[in-house]
């Protein structure tokens, strides 16, 4: 059944590691009939959270001007979100941690957002699979409070510049992510 997936990026990269894999997930998606939302938290103007609790007072998500209101309706009525990210000082970029701080407007706001599947795509320089650690931990126990089930994570160490991605499954491990929604 076709299923609606929002999918997070966090990289500036355009044509970096995490985005390749996230083009690779978002075209077997597609090809599964799914249908894609993306959301490149790099490219748009986002605040960390303020901590106002006035989240949806005002009818939207976020009380102030900023880009998650754009996306906070589809992230509502998904079946599905995909956070596809590298590691940035053993964790998250800080784009992409602004949306996951935003979240808490559907907290909030009484939001019921729970119920649906996640995903996580991420990479790292390192050769050491702990250093994803920092990515992977928050996404997992954020999902767990949120009553999301987690279907898959795509962990990939070891690259660095742009294509090196190309030497590992990376690419082939997020297009079979797709399977799992
Ligand atoms: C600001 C910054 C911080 C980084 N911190 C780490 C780190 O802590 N550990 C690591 O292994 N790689 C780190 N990296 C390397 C990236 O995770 C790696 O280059 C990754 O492939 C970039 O993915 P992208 O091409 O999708 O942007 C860092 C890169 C940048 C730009």
């Amino acid at each position: 059944m076709s299923k609606k997936i929002v999918v997070i990026t966090g990289s500036p990269r355009k044509n970096g590691n995490s985005f390749a894999m996230t083009d690779a997930f978002i075209k077997a998606a597609e090809e599964r009939g799914h249908s894609i939302i993306r959301f490149d938290a790099a490219m748009k103007k986002l605040g960390g959270c303020h901590a106002c609790e006035t989240c949806y007072s005002t009818g939207k998500a976020c009380s102030f001007d900023d880009d998650f209101n754009t996306i906070a309706p589809d992230i509502l009525e998904a079946d599905a979100i995909v956070f596809s990210m590298p590691v940035y000082w053993y964790t998250m970029p800080a784009q992409i941690k602004c949306v996951l701080d935003k979240i808490f407007s559907f907290v909030v706001g009484g939001k019921d957002i729970s119920g649906k599947k996640c995903a996580l795509i991420t990479c790292c320089e390192e050769n050491d699979m702990s250093v994803m650690d920092g990515v992977r931990i928050p996404y997992e126990r954020s999902a767990a409070l949120l009553k999301w089930q987690s279907v898959g994570e795509v962990l990939i160490p070891g690259v660095l510049n742009v294509g090196d991605i190309e030497k590992t499954d990376g690419c082939q491990k997020a297009a079979a992510l797709a399977n799992e929604f």
